[in-house]
């Protein structure tokens, strides 16, 4: 007889990141308890588009983890929280800081404090590669220093330092994971890739986009499920405690990558600067590569996709219309 299935809760399930991390929960043998963010049309998000024999597992419940109450609700009776629920675009976070903090800040507040008076086995919780700002050395270990460069980035270092401090001090069994810029089918129009990709199969080809410069070290989403799996469930001796970068040790820039889609897309691009996709000059992050050797040590992990075939997955994703129906290609998406 297989072990009974262990349930699970996550929050942000419902978004990019999360709603593939569910699938993978599910085919790994968990029940997942899923927190969808409560809002006036029921709308489950991308979970409205997994599988029937996935939902079959998943338990959907909207909330929001600026609530105690709901996040209590939440993680009840559950052998592991995976907290992904953040506010996450960048330029977002010019206009409306304090939503940032009350989420990212006072969520994971309450997501810590809910895991440690429910006594909680695991929490996972996420980090992200842009609290290291522009790398000063690469690749990037645990060990760089936090330089924060925007409120977005700000507010998810908040809430790692919180992580840290609960296991400090109450022994919350909390383990961060950093994941580095994660792509794939699903992604919002927000970031790079989704923006190249959407736009040329809406039809386009001189792409919209702001700095060419920076690079970054993209890892395909399922990926990046898998790492939050390995770090869920982990011995606690390896992991608890403990914050793990998540990357593939790649790096492209951005105008390199447009060549690439276009390339794997079958099309010449030209791209046109427009000044408001433009970070101002000491916000933006020119540099990011990611050192996973910690989280390869203590798990396993290690990336299955590389660059092209990540991007040819997501590129079929949005080649589809009905998925493709779904975005607003022709706006810029903050
Ligand atoms: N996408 C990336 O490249 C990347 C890289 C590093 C880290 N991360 C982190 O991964 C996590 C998931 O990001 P994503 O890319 O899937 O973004 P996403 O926007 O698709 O997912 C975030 C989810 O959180 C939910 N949410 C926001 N406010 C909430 C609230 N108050 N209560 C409950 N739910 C709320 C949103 O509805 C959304 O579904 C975030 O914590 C993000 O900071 C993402």
């Amino acid at each position: 007889m297989p072990p009974p299935p262990v349930t699970v809760a996550v929050t942000g399930a419902e978004g990019f990141i999360g709603s593939h991390l569910v699938e993978a929960l599910v085919a790994a043998g968990h029940r997942v308890r899923a927190m969808a963010q409560y809002n006036s049309f029921s709308s489950y998000g991308w979970l409205e588009n997994l599988a029937p024999d996935v939902l079959d597992s998943v338990e959907v419940v909207l909330g929001d983890v600026r609530d105690p109450g709901s996040v209590h609700e939440l993680v009840a009776g559950t052998e592991a929280v995976y907290h992904l629920a953040a506010l996450i675009a960048i330029p977002y976070s010019y206009r409306a800081p304090h939503s940032y903090v009350d989420t990212n800040v006072t969520g994971t507040l309450n997501v810590l404090e809910a895991v440690r008076h429910l006594e909680i086995p695991r929490m996972v919780h996420t980090s992200t590669s842009e609290t290291y700002g522009t790398a000063r050395t690469v690749p990037i270990t645990e060990d760089h220093p936090i330089n924060t460069q925007s409120p977005y980035a700000a507010s998810k270092a908040g809430g790692d330092r919180l992580a840290d401090s609960y296991h400090a001090s109450f022994g919350t069994p909390v383990v961060t994971l950093r994941p580095f810029n994660t792509f794939g089918p699903r992604q919002s129009m927000r970031a790079v890739i989704p923006t190249v990709i959407g736009q040329v199969a809406a039809g386009e080809r001189i792409i919209t986009l702001g700095d060419l410069r920076p690079t970054r070290d993209f890892t395909y989403v399922k990926d990046t499920a898998a790492a939050f799996l390995a770090v869920g469930t982990a011995p606690a001796e390896a992991v608890v405690g403990r914050t793990f970068n998540a990357g593939t040790g790649g790096e492209i820039s951005v105008g390199e990558l447009v060549g690439l889609i276009g390339k794997l897309m079958g099309v010449e691009l030209d791209v046109t600067e427009d000044v408001q996709r433009i970070r101002p000059a000491n916000s933006e992050v020119m540099r990011l590569v990611c050192d996973a050797s910690r989280l390869r040590a203590a798990t396993g992990w290690a990336p299955a996709h590389s660059l092209e075939r990540g991007l040819e997955q997501t590129i079929g994703f949005f080649r589809d219309p009905v998925n493709l129906a779904r975005f607003k290609t022709a706006i810029y998406n903050i």
